[in-house]
């Protein structure tokens, strides 16, 4: 038990700042999450709030003409790459290794479907790697999964629609409480023809909607990711009392 009467004023407004400093969110995808609007979007929304000070963090800094310069474009969104092969080559790991993260958001499966046909239970195979990769990295990340988007070219979205339909009972199986998953559904009301520019990939009005479907769920991620931070420099404060 620690006693909060070991805890100075100092301390914990020192112990509030460098929670602040250190809250860390990857966006982590394929194209739907690099060469898209969706980020800066949701950076802007995070302006003005308490999470404005959030560390995006990534490999990628692609310029995509958003028309805002100063967003954190740092992202983990590879173009073309398939959720099976992140994991069976373990990218993520690498990734994580050099960008550490406390919030990561995934919106994953549309390259394993769209190129390759994969099967759904090796998709969800995929994702349960990526996951225990995740919490490897850190014990505590908070998970934000996104049933993805509907695609407008093709006629993948039956096996888009699966994917999705999985995603739910997949994310309840491998919950808990110090790394919580919580799943999105970017799906409904977005329309794969009228939402994204190319079939694929988000117009300006697919990215206020994607944005807008992300935004509830990290926030609640970032708050669960500071609650920890603020419990440990607590716990560091009281014991160098
Ligand atoms: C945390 O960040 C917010 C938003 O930038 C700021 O208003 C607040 O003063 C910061 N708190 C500390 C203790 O640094
Ligand atoms: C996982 O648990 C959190 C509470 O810690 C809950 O908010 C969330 O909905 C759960 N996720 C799933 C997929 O059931």
């Amino acid at each position: 038990m620690v006693s909060f009467k070991l805890l100075s004023f100092s301390g914990l407004v020192a112990a509030a700042a460098a929670q602040n400093a250190t809250l860390r969110y990857m966006p982590f995808g394929d194209s739907i999450t690099e060469i898209v609007c969706w980020r800066a979007k949701l950076w802007e929304k995070l302006q003005g709030t308490e999470w404005a000070t959030v560390n995006w963090v990534g490999s990628g800094k692609t310029e995509n003409n958003c028309g805002d310069t100063k967003y954190d474009r740092d992202n983990e969104g590879h173009s073309g790459f398939l959720a099976i092969n992140i994991a069976n080559n373990k990218q993520l790991d690498g990734w994580l290794d050099k960008n550490p993260a406390d919030v990561i958001t995934m919106h994953l499966g549309t390259n394993d479907i769209a190129q390759q046909s994969k099967p759904t239970a090796d998709i969800i195979k995929a994702f349960t790697t990526l996951v225990n990769t995740m919490r490897t990295k850190n014990p505590k990340m908070k998970i934000v999964v996104a049933q993805i988007i509907p695609l407008g070219i093709g006629s993948f979205n039956t096996a888009v629609q699966a994917l999705n339909a999985a995603i739910p009972a997949w994310a309840k199986g491998l919950n808990s409480t110090a790394s919580p998953i919580w799943v999105v559904d970017q799906y409904t009301g977005y329309s794969g023809s009228t939402d994204n520019r190319d079939g694929i990939h988000p117009n300006a009005g697919g990215d206020t909607k994607m944005m807008n479907v992300w935004y509830p769920a990290l926030v609640q991620a970032l708050a669960a990711a500071k609650a920890d931070k603020a419990a440990v420099a607590m716990r560091e404060e009281a014991f160098v009392a």
